[in-house]
Order: structure tokens, then sequence, then C-alpha cells
């Protein structure tokens, strides 16, 4: 079997668990890929990137670009300018990149630049609402890639209608690969977790917010800061704030909670504990992309602050709602909590995410497409 070179361009903390299980494919099975794995330093807090690393058993990067923070032009060309010279000295056979951050953006228009052929994890979703970042990465993404594997029959459909069928494979969604890894752990470690935050399973609700939609304007967070302070009088919450977030609720003077205040902020989370929290909330309240698909695969029916979802699979039958005024969050988090019946009818979905083999099927693909 002939050899290739491959590097994998990974930066902020979803692309990490995206590629976890697919590095330890590659590294487990299949040594005639030699692969590499740069980081863009997109993500650079320690609970934003070394803690994934850690828990999801990636190895060290063997370059870090440390490219950092900035306006979507600056990050995205810091990271070009700094790939191009460690793609030059590896020149892969094949780029691979997750997700649809800025980094994923970056390193595939630098890998195109250079006629290096690149492959796209997680192809194909499509919000519609291109006032998002991550919808301009993915299409972009999509359009310049050689090979797109696309997690769900939706993301097929949307790539046949761009005229990408043809490069495009089904394969499930590297997630699910990832969370059922993760969940022999997850089961061990919950209920302490929940010891330390004082909570009772179902009885609380967890918030993740970061998008810049709703949090970088200043009056919608004080609104959604207020949605929540009425749904703390039924129910706990549990809000680990991300970097973005945090610096915004400064500005409001609102993390200042009182000590027997029923909302916590907390740092950001890791995934395992992420996902203890997650398993165990009566909701889940946010406008994550790949959180809303895990409430889903783990029954916990989610509330998405947003107008549009690139997962139009957790909608089926009322698991996600999408609710874009803030003033709407109390009634949707609190019927969707108090309401058991909403988790035993997700429990009865299918789940369109794939089974778990997702990084065994891109390995495949990726041996009979480069005829290794
Ligand atoms: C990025 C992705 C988003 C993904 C999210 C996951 C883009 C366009 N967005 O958004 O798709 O859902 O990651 O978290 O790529 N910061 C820190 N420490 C860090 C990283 C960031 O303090 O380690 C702060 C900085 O002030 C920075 C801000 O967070 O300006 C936003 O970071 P950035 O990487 O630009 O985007 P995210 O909002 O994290």
């Amino acid at each position: 079997m002939s050899e290739i070179d491959a590097v994998l361009v990974i930066g902020a903390r979803p692309q990490l668990i995206k590629s976890a299980p697919l590095i330890k494919e590659i590294l487990s099975r299949h040594k005639w890929i030699r692969l590499r794995i740069v980081h863009s330093g997109q993500h650079y807090d320690p609970e934003m990137s070394k803690v994934f690393f850690r828990e999801l058993e990636i190895p060290s990067p063997s370059v870090n670009l440390h490219a950092g923070s900035g306006s979507h032009a600056m990050q995205t060309a810091t990271i070009m300018k700094r790939l191009e010279g460690p793609l030059l000295e590896a020149n892969p056979d094949l780029v691979l990149v997750p997700g649809d951050t800025n980094t994923t953006l970056a390193a595939s228009l630098t890998a195109t630049k250079l006629h290096i052929p690149v492959a796209h994890i997680e192809a194909g979703l499509r919000s519609g609402d291109m006032t998002m970042p991550e919808e301009i990465n993915r299409r972009l993404t999509d359009h310049c890639s050689t090979m797109l594997f696309a997690p769900t029959q939706t993301a097929m459909s949307n790539l046949r209608r761009e005229g990408l069928g043809k490069i495009a494979h089904l394969t499930g969604d590297t997630m699910v690969d990832a969370l059922e890894t993760v969940l022999p752990i997850v089961r061990v470690r919950e209920s302490a977790v929940l010891d330390r935050y004082g909570l009772q399973p179902q009885h609380y609700v967890l918030v993740t917010l970061h998008r810049p939609s709703n949090v970088d304007d200043l009056k919608k967070l004080r609104e959604i800061q207020l949605s929540l302070k009425k749904v703390a009088s039924r129910l706990r919450i549990v809000f680990p704030v991300h970097p973005r977030t945090r610096a915004r609720l400064v500005k409001l003077g609102h993390l200042k909670t009182p000590r027997n205040s029923r909302i916590t902020h907390a740092s950001p989370k890791g995934y395992i504990e992420t996902l203890c929290l997650l398993e165990n909330a009566g909701c889940l309240l946010t406008d994550s992309g790949g959180m809303q698909k895990e409430a889903f695969m783990l029954h916990v029916p989610c509330v998405t602050l947003r107008s549009t979802t690139e997962w139009p699979e957790t909608l089926a039958r009322g698991a996600n709602r999408l609710v874009t005024d803030p003033k709407r969050i109390p009634r949707a988090v609190l019927d969707a909590a108090l309401d058991e019946t909403v988790r035993k009818r997700i429990k009865r979905l299918r789940n369109p995410f794939g089974d778990g083999h997702a990084s065994v099927r891109i390995v495949k693909i990726i041996k009979s497409n480069l005829g290794c």
C-alpha cells in the first residue's frame, strides 16, 4: 500500500471534538497515512483548547500558528499567511479541514491556492443565513474542496443541489463517534459533577451562548439575562460562559451574581464535564450548532436562540425549538424542561446523525480516492 502525507488543520474548540475520532482511527489503524496536526491558535485559552487535547487524547500538534483573535479578515488572513510555509514544507497529498470556523476557511483557501487537495469533514451544512460567519465559511470551503464528507442526508442533498454531488460522500457525523467514545466516562463522572454544583437531575437548565448575533448587542444580551432571571425563579441555571460572552457580561456588570443566586456563571467547561451537565439537564438553551445535536442524541429538550439552524433534523417533534425574541425564552425553556413528554418523544426519534463509524468511512474513502 502506498503511503500518503496528510495535514489536519484545527484551532477552535468544536474542531477538536470533530477531529479526535478521525485522528485516533488514522493513528491506530492506518499507518500508511503520515498525519501532521497543525493548530491555528484561533482558540488559545487552556479551557478552550488544551483540555480537549487531554480529554480526547489528541497528540500535540506539530505546529501552532498562534493566530489568536481579531476581526474575521485579520484572523483568516493571519492563519493563511502562517500556514503557507508549513504546507509548502510538508507538501502533503491532502489537507483535512473539519467544521466551519475561520480556521476551516483559512486552511482550505491556503491549500487550494497551493493546489493541494482539500477534504472537508462536516460538509454540506446550510443554515441559509449568510450573516453567520460560519455559513460563509462552510459554503466557501465546500466549493474549494476535492472531497466532501457529509454527516447527514440533508447535507448530501444540499451538496447535490449546489452541483457538488460527485465529490460528496455520506459518512455520518464524527461527533457521534466522539460522543460514543466518551459516554462511558460521562456516566461514571456525572453524579460527582452534579454534586459539585448542587444540582438535581432534570431540575436545572444548561445555558451556552456565544454567537455574535446574541452576545455582541448589549441591549439584546441584557434582555437575555433578564429572561434567564425569570427562568431561574423556577429552575436553577448553569451557564458556562464563553470568553466572548464573558467580556460582554463584564461590561454589563452581570457577572457579579450574589452568592445565593440561582444562576451559576462558570468558566468554559471541557468536553466530558459539558456532556455530564447536558445529559442531566431539564433543557438546554444554546446558540451552538454542535450542542443542539448533542442534546438531541442525549434526549434532552433544546431551545435554540437563533432564527435558523444548520441541523434541521433536530427540530423533529419539538426536540429543538428556534426562538429569536429573548422575551420568549422563559416560556419556551420552562415548557420544554417541565413537560416530561418532550423527553419521551425525543427518545422515540431515529438518530439521523450516523452510527458512530463516520471516521472509519472517511479513511476508506480517502484510501480509494487517492488510490492508496
Ligand atoms: C468560534 C467559531 C464558531 C464556534 C466557536 C466555538 C468562527 C467564525 N467562529 O467562535 O463557529 O462555534 O468558535 O467556541 O470561527 N477568546 C478568548 N480565548 C480564546 C479564544 C477566544 O478569550 O481562547 C475571545 C477573544 O476575545 C475573541 C473572542 O473570544 O475575540 C471570540 O473568539 P473567536 O475565535 O473569534 O470566535 P468564537 O466566538 O470563539
